[in-house]
C-alpha cells in the first residue's frame, strides 16, 4: 500500500518527477542514509522544529505526520505552502479538523511535548504552484509554545546563507528515497551551495520547476549522500544558529549533482507575521 505520503505529496512528488524525468539517469538515492545521509536528532536541541500532523487524513500510526514546520514566535509556526495544497490534504486546511502541530517531540510512536491545534493558515499569495517559488505559509496556533522553543529567522542578505556555511536539516521524512520514513526526529549535515549549483541542476526550460535565487536557497553535500526527502518539507534548514531555508523541492534525495531546494526564508517571509 503507498503510505500516506504518496497521497501526502503528490503535488511536490509530481514536481520532483517532472525534473527527474528529463534529468535522466538520476541516479537511486544514498542507501544508508531525514532526510537522507542523517542521524538521530534530540527535540531538546531542536525545539523549534514541530511535525505537521492530521491522523483523520494521514492515519495515526506516525501521529499522523505529513511535513515539518518551524517554531518562530510563541502562536507562529513556518512551513511550505505546498504542504497545505488541495493535492496533500484533499481541500482547505480549515476542513482538517484535528489539524495540528506536534512540538517537543521527537518519536511519533511516543507521547512527550504537546499537540496545539491550527487555528488559521496563511498561505503566501506569492506561491507559485507551478514554479514553486515563495513555498511559504505561515500557520497561527491555538495556543502558545514556549518562548524557549521559538528560532530566529535570518535577515536578508545574512552571513549564514553564504556558500560553503554548515547547516542543518531536521524532519520525519523519508530517510532512504524509497519510502522509508522516519518514527524519530532525523537531521543531516549539509551546505549552503551556491546558486550556481542549484541552476546548473535546475535550469530554465525544464517546464515548471527551475532554480530562482530571489526566493529558494540551494543547499546539500557536494559529494551527495546527506539532504531532506520526501516528508522533510515544510521543516527548517538551520545555519550560524538562525533558520536560512525550509525544504520545499529537488529531483531525488541525496544526489550529489540535484542539491536541495529550499524556500529562502530571508526574502520570502513577509516583515511583520
Ligand atoms: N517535496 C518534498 C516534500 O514535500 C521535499 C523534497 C526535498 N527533496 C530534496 N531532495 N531535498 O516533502
Amino acid at each position: 500500500m503507498r503510505g500516506p505520503f504518496a497521497r501526502a505529496l503528490t503535488g511536490a512528488l509530481g514536481l520532483v518527477t517532472a525534473v527527474a524525468g528529463v534529468v535522466a539517469g538520476a541516479a537511486p538515492a544514498a542507501a544508508d542514509s531525514v532526510v537522507v545521509g542523517g542521524s538521530p536528532a534530540a527535540i531538546t536541541e531542536a525545539p523549534w522544529v514541530v511535525a505537521l500532523s492530521s491522523r483523520d487524513r494521514f492515519g495515526g500510526t506516525r501521529a499522523g505526520q505529513f511535513c515539518g514546520g518551524v517554531v518562530v514566535a510563541p502562536t507562529k509556526v513556518l512551513t511550505a505552502a505546498h504542504c497545505l495544497g488541495r493535492e496533500v490534504l484533499g481541500g482547505q486546511p480549515w476542513q482538517l479538523r484535528d489539524f495540528s502541530v506536534i512540538a517537543g517531540r521527537a518519536s511519533l510512536r511516543g507521547q512527550g511535548g504537546q499537540e496545539v491545534r491550527i487555528a488559521d493558515t496563511w498561505v503566501n499569495p506569492d506561491y507559485d504552484p507551478t514554479t514553486n517559488s515563495g513555498d511559504l505559509a505561515v500557520l497561527t496556533l491555538a495556543e502558545s509554545l514556549p518562548e524557549s522553543f521559538v528560532i530566529k529567522v535570518a535577515a536578508r542578505g545574512d552571513a549564514a546563507e553564504n556558500p560553503g556555511t554548515a547547516a542543518e536539516v531536521y524532519g520525519w521524512g523519508d530517510t532512504s528515497g524509497n519510502g522509508s520514513y522516519a518514527s524519530s526526529l532525523r537531521s543531516a549535515h549539509v551546505q549552503v551551495l551556491p546558486d550556481a549549483a542549484c541552476e546548473r541542476a535546475y535550469p530554465d526550460g525544464f517546464g515548471g520547476v527551475s532554480y530562482r535565487k530571489e526566493t529558494m536557497l540551494c543547499a546539500g553535500d557536494p559529494r551527495g549522500g546527506r539532504d531532506a526527502c520526501q516528508g522533510d518539507s515544510g521543516g527548517p534548514l538551520v545555519a550560524r544558529g538562525v533558520l536560512v531555508g525550509l525544504v520545499s523541492w529537488g529531483s531525488g534525495c541525496g544526489q550529489a549533482e540535484n542539491p536541495g531546494v529550499y524556500t529562502r526564508v530571508s526574502t520570502v517571509l513577509p516583515e511583520r507575521l
